[in-house]
């Protein structure tokens, strides 16, 4: 079925949760706008998608992505503009990934203009639940799962799409630390690290619970085989300013491929900055800590956007990387992303999309 030829069936709440949000106080992650929706896959076709109030669902106790995992997500943001416009940021590589981790999960793909038909009408139709404040945003969330009710391993003949929206505030409020990883591992060669699979994140839980015990906001993963070349930082991609350039590692089929990091380097790139996508040793890193030519090192995603990082662990040995005034780089890059994002720049690549 082509695009054009989907409706979306719209059902408005009789139950708004919108006059109760305190807009000035938004947690992360834990309120939802009211509505949702819903694309099931039968019959090897998508269906109508729907949009619905936003509600719980019930599920066959075998639903087969609560046993096996065949499940997939992506992270996006949506902003309001100076001129009060809902715009997305390069929505467009989200739906792509998202097809890239589905064919990696067996699942099958949404067409890109399906997926962004679908994100846009959810939009439109909870356009008030878009923060009008510019230190506020709203993190969509597209996922995918497995439904078949079957007890067997086998790849699900059925599945359903869904998105849901949550109006957020900051994920970090303060500079980070982060544990460089050597006993765990996120990611082998060959595996599912690069692809936004469900069970990427649980196995990430233990290892991430033991740092943060240990004060850690979250990990620095490294290689599966040497454990000496970082990789990414769980929930958002790695990058440092080292002797003026911009230095992090080359995306593989260990790290999901960040937009936002994308952006950065494209940014970097566009103010005449060295950049380099390699491999990244820790010796590397903590070499250029020591003899002071790191002055800057942060991740980058969706939901943490710029993450400045405080202090890096290693074998129980801290860190620290310089102070806030050494940071030019990324301020830089965090005030022109936010310029583009609320509307009070040009558009200069190209990388807002209206809704
Ligand atoms: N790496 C992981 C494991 C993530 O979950 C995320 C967040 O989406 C990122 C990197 C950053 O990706 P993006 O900038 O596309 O949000
Ligand atoms: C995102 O930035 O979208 C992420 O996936 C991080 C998330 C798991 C909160």
């Amino acid at each position: 079925m082509e695009t054009s030829e989907y409706t979306i069936k719209k059902t408005r709440t009789t139950n708004s949760k919108l006059n109760q949000v305190d807009w000035d106080n938004i947690p992360f992650g834990k309120l939802f706008s009211d509505h949702m929706l819903v694309m099931d896959y039968k019959d090897g076709k998508w269906q109508e998608p729907e949009i619905v109030p936003f509600e719980n669902m019930s599920l066959h106790p075998a639903t087969s992505a609560v046993h096996y995992g065949q499940s997939v997500f992506e992270g996006m943001k949506g902003f309001r503009t100076v001129a009060g416009e809902a715009v997305t940021f390069r929505p467009e590589m989200n739906a792509k990934r998202f097809q890239k981790s589905a064919h990696r999960m067996c699942m099958p793909e949404v067409p890109v203009d399906l997926f962004m038909y679908c994100l846009k009408e959810l939009l439109k139709y909870d356009d008030e639940w878009v923060p009008k404040k510019d230190t506020n945003s709203m993190y969509i969330r597209p996922f995918m799962f497995a439904t078949d009710g079957y007890t067997g391993i086998k790849p699900s003949d059925t599945y359903r799409f869904m998105i849901f929206t949550c109006p957020v505030g900051s994920y970090y409020t303060e500079a980070i630390n982060l544990k460089i990883e050597q006993d765990f591992t996120r990611a082998a060669n060959g595996g599912v690290g690069a692809a936004k699979a469900a069970g990427n994140y649980a196995a990430s839980l233990y290892p991430a619970k033991l740092a943060q015990d240990e004060g850690y906001h979250q990990l620095i993963w490294t290689d599966a085989e040497t454990h000496e070349y970082v990789e990414e930082a769980g929930t958002m991609n790695i990058l440092f300013v080292i002797d003026g350039k911009l230095v992090t590692p080359k995306e593989s089929d260990t790290i999901l491929a960040g937009i936002t990091k994308r952006s950065v380097i494209e940014l970097a790139k566009d103010y005449g900055m060295t950049v380099e996508e390699r491999k990244v040793s820790i010796k590397e890193i903590i070499e250029s800590i020591e003899d002071g030519s790191m002055t800057e090192a942060f991740g980058a995603g969706t939901a943490a956007t710029i993450a400045p990082i405080k202090m890096i662990g290693y074998k129980g040995k801290k860190y620290n990387l310089p102070d806030e005034e050494k940071r030019t780089f990324s301020k830089k890059v965090v005030e022109d992303l936010d310029n583009m994002k609320y509307g009070r720049t040009e558009d200069r690549f190209g990388w807002i999309e209206k809704i």
